[in-house]
């Protein structure tokens, strides 16, 4: 056996069992994980017959690593599973999406009202000559119209590519060229911490270098001339004139189970964006099944995940997966701190929301704001909570439990990827206690394990998280480029296990504790260390908010630790506050994660999805230029950070 690929320092030791009355009729049992556990490709088929498919399909799974096909032969339509299905029977007149813009106007609508709307934006795009097959970018702010689009394009079989509205237009230009996108999508503006967000004038600086666009359709989100824009004769188009012209009859196309639906791009540390390739019928699945089960879905549920539609979590979690079982769901404009702090939780409270699902980067700045802003709303409505996109720290978990929980509902802690498609890792709510830090089991008919550099599966202890078996939402391929796919995700063992590119440790219980990128992790006189464990220990301390840890080169120790931590409320660090944070971490995973350097900081360097950029906080702790910034959401707090830490160095 080869070196442990990390150490597993922290130690947890607290369980919270569902609440008796969640468990007694949750919609995932024990049960579950027995049937998917005795015949997962059963599972899988049971789960595809609760949709409608135009054709059946003739075999589950035909896997050639690293290629798989779901539902070979089979034929059904992603929006008329999310739409017309339900249009036969009570979820007709049901909300399907609630909006609630910046400056709290508000739109409801119903699984009927937004049928007719994708059924007239397909029609107006079909007119633009979009046809099956062809690309469509889709650059938007959190507008209804967003979802819109989306749906109309798996409607009439044309390949979506959501390019999140935050990012430049260079990144935007890149996305398009890459797949050579036809028309795009987009709005004048919207809204985002009471300020105009200029889409479209952004959208025109991207456009100068996109030959393969023959039309702009623009989303006007205000009045006349409230967001200034300027329309191109020939090329653009207003949205809500070509909707007026377009009929509102429109067959939901017969797809290829195996069809492209979306491609989505995914920066990754190193390399040029990777168009993440998904398609329609194992997608779908997918996508529906862990809705299902992981946010215990009922028919009076309010539905809200605060991610964009920019990214795969909007695009599994606010419109296919909830959408395929008929949920309700919540979607909100703008900004968490507008017109104060505590506005989503008076979103909660006004639309009575049930179930919540955000980011650990949210939950650390809700933290920071303080806990008399939820304490002033009633949140009784909640019933489940849930956290996705970067390793929830203890401390965060429990705060999150206690402040927006009430200690009364469930936390699911999702592990996944926009390359997974859908949730892989996570505690099915009312089937098996939750650990504070920990994601949980694999859900039912998902097959993770841990295995260390060899490939030789680590039973309790840490190293490398791996997936042995296919699994129907599995990314099938990157855009253009099949070669890259095998090389990032299937060449690391025999070829047919995908490696997922985290550190994980298993516990006694069979529980995953993610434990960060692999690339970003420490060594520490020749121990590996992730850098979640020495956050965590950081941010168990009440008076730190969040904290980055990276490593710096070191004499001695090959690398030593250095800390940037930002801290609650508006405390100001001291000498006197870093020797106790160094005594802290010392205490809580021992003398040899103790940081060498802690940084007092104000904001830590985030990509726009709330992702530390540890890569830049290396450049800055190895007194080195800054690498690529034009991901970073505000630029300007790394260059602040540099100058405390020369600061500091004197
Ligand atoms: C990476 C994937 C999948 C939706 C959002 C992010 C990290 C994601 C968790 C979690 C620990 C997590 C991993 C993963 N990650 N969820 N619950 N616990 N880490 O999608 O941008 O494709 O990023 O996010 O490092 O590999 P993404």
């Amino acid at each position: 056996m080869s070196d442990p690929v990390f150490s597993d320092l922290l130690k947890e030791e607290r369980v919270f069992a569902p609440p008796p009355a969640f468990a007694a009729d949750a919609v995932g049992t024990p049960a579950l994980y027995q049937r998917a556990a005795a015949d997962p490709l059963k599972f899988w088929e049971d789960h595809a017959s609760e949709l409608e498919w135009f054709e059946p399909w003739q075999q589950v799974l035909d896997w050639q690593p690293p290629h798989a096909q779901w539902f070979v032969g089979g034929r059904l339509n992603v929006s008329h599973n999310c739409l017309d299905r339900h249009l036969a029977g009570p979820r007709r007149n049901k909300a399907a999406i609630i909006w609630e813009g910046e400056n709290g106007e508000q739109r409801t609508l119903t699984y009927l009202q937004l049928h007719r709307q994708v059924c007239h934006f397909a029609n107006a795009i079909k007119s633009l000559g979009v046809v099956k097959g062809d690309r469509v970018a889709i650059y938007m702010p959190m507008l209804v119209e967003a979802a819109v689009a989306m749906l109309a394009c798996a409607r009439i079989g044309a390949i979506h590519n959501v390019v999140f509205g935050g990012f430049s237009p260079d990144s935007l230009t890149d996305r398009i060229n890459d797949s050579r996108c036809k028309i795009l999508v987009t709005a004048d503006g919207g809204w985002r911490r009471g300020k105009q967000l200029l889409l479209k004038n952004e959208a025109d600086l991207a456009l100068a270098s996109t030959p393969s666009i023959d039309h702009v359709v623009v989303v006007r989100r205000g009045a006349e001339d409230e967001f200034a824009c300027t329309m191109r004769p020939g090329r653009d188009l207003w949205y809500h004139e070509i909707m007026l012209d377009a009929p509102v009859e429109c067959r939901a196309e017969s797809m290829d189970a195996e069809d492209v639906l979306f491609i989505l791009y995914t920066s990754g540390t190193t390399g040029k964006p990777k168009g993440i390739v998904h398609t329609t019928g194992g997608y779908l699945v997918g996508t529906y099944t862990t809705s299902k089960y992981v946010f215990d879905l009922r028919e009076t549920d309010i539905y809200w995940c605060t991610a964009d539609v920019g990214w795969i979590t909007g695009h599994s979690y606010i419109i296919y997966g909830p959408l395929a079982n008929g949920a309700t769901v919540f979607m909100y404009e703008g900004a968490p701190n507008y017109p104060k702090h505590d506005r989503f939780w008076k979103i909660v409270e006004e639309h009575q929301v049930s179930i919540f699902y955000t980011a650990p980067t949210a939950i650390r700045a809700f933290m920071k704001w303080g806990d008399e802003l939820p304490a002033r709303h009633d949140l009784s409505s909640l019933r489940l909570l849930g956290t996705v996109g970067e390793p929830i720290n203890p401390e965060a978990w429990m705060w999150y439990h206690q402040n927006i929980g009430s200690e009364r509902c469930p936390i699911v802690d999702t592990w996944w990827q926009t390359e997974t498609g859908g949730i892989m890792i996570a505690n099915l709510p009312g089937a098996k206690p939750q650990k504070p830090g920990f994601a949980g089991h694999p859900l039912p008919g998902i097959s993770a394990v841990v295995l260390d550099e060899d490939g030789s599966e680590i039973a309790t202890g840490s190293g490398l998280l791996a997936i042995t078996q296919p699994w129907p939402s599995m990314l099938r391929t990157l855009w253009g480029d099949d070669e890259r796919f095998r090389q990032t995700y299937f060449s690391r063992w025999d070829g047919s296990i995908y490696f997922a590119g985290d550190g994980a440790k298993r516990d006694k219980d069979g529980y995953f504790m993610i434990l960060g990128r692999v690339d970003d992790v420490l060594n520490v006189s020749g121990h590996r260390i992730g850098t979640m464990e020495v956050e965590s220990a950081l941010v168990d301390n009440p008076v730190v908010a969040e904290a980055a840890v990276v490593g710096c080169a070191h004499e001695l120790k090959g690398q030593g630790i250095v800390a940037f931590v930002s801290l609650r409320g508006k405390l100001a660090g001291d000498e006197e506050l870093r020797d106790k944070l160094k005594q802290h971490v010392a205490k809580k995973i021992g003398a040899i994660a103790r940081p060498e350097e802690i940084i007092f900081a104000a904001d830590l360097p985030k990509t726009r999805s709330g992702k530390i950029m540890r890569r830049l906080l290396r450049d800055v702790a190895e007194g080195r230029a800054l690498g690529d910034t034009t991901t970073l959401a505000d630029p300007a707090v790394v260059e602040k950070l540099r100058t405390l830490y020369e600061d500091k160095e004197g």
